[in-house]
């Protein structure tokens, strides 16, 4: 079963990110800025998760609907914030073309795949399903500073009593993914993510039919750089 299947459809999931639900009070109105669209805009939160963002897309008068792989993130969505939502793959999105003004992916949701075909599928149906003209948004982690951030600790287990959890992180061989073990409530989970360079992101954004107007290299809005810790790219539909 591909690692994503599993852990983010597992009650461990919402204990070992627990502290993304306070950040989402910054996070949300910080991306839905950066989002920057008028009120009335049609917007898929791709993936939604559990919905954490979706309140501060809706205070900007955006209508929002949400889809993601995990039915237990989805029923949670649906009791904490009802909302049009859908259970699906990024590979094979279940819209019609040019249906919606924008689609937002927070929070590292690309690069999951195990092939760069399949990575850049992700893209190109955000770009199918995004009118032309139309917005993407896409928030993933600095390489360079995870690449800092681990010198010293790759591949020690670190313990988080509190939050509950045990946790090591290695890059694979050719130094292109990440991988992440975690042992909580007695089950072992591994992330195993793609960790592109800005150039490889900014290609895969153009094959896929999308040009980079801003990017971003926090959540205030300021300019890329290479070692900030979150790469935010917005980027339009040609
Ligand atoms: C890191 S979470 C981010 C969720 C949300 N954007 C947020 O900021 O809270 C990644 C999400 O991607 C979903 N996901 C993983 N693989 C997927 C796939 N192949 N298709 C659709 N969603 C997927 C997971 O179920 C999970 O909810």
């Amino acid at each position: 079963m591909d690692w994503f299947i599993r852990d983010f459809d597992h009650p461990a999931y919402f204990t070992i990110y627990a502290d993304k639900a306070a950040d989402a009070a910054h996070e949300g109105p910080a991306l839905a800025t950066l989002l920057d669209l008028p009120p009335g805009s049609r917007v898929l939160d791709l993936p939604c998760g559990w919905g954490r963002l979706h309140p501060y897309l809706r205070a900007r008068g955006l209508k929002v609907a949400g889809g993601d792989l995990s039915p237990l993130n989805l029923a949670k969505h649906r009791a904490i914030h009802p909302a049009p939502l859908v259970r699906l793959d990024f590979r094979a999105l279940p819209f019609r073309a040019a249906c919606t003004d924008a689609v937002f992916c927070a929070f590292t949701s690309w690069g999951y795949f195990a092939t760069e075909a399949e990575n850049l599928r992700q893209l190109t149906e955000f770009a199918r399903v995004i009118r032309p003209g139309g917005v993407l948004l896409l928030d993933l982690a600095g390489r360079t500073f995870l690449q800092s951030a681990m010198v010293g600790v790759e591949g020690e287990w670190m313990e988080f009593p509190e939050e509950g959890y045990q946790e090591r992180a290695m890059w694979n061989p050719d130094g292109r993914r990440i991988l992440t073990e975690r042992v909580c409530q007695g089950e072992a989970f591994c992330h195993d993510i793609w960790i592109p360079t800005d150039a490889e992101v900014r290609a895969c954004l153009d094959q896929a039919g999308f040009d980079v107007a801003q990017a971003y290299g926090g959540l205030d809005g300021r300019p890329w750089d290479e070692r900030e810790e979150r790469w935010i790219y917005r980027c339009i539909r040609r």
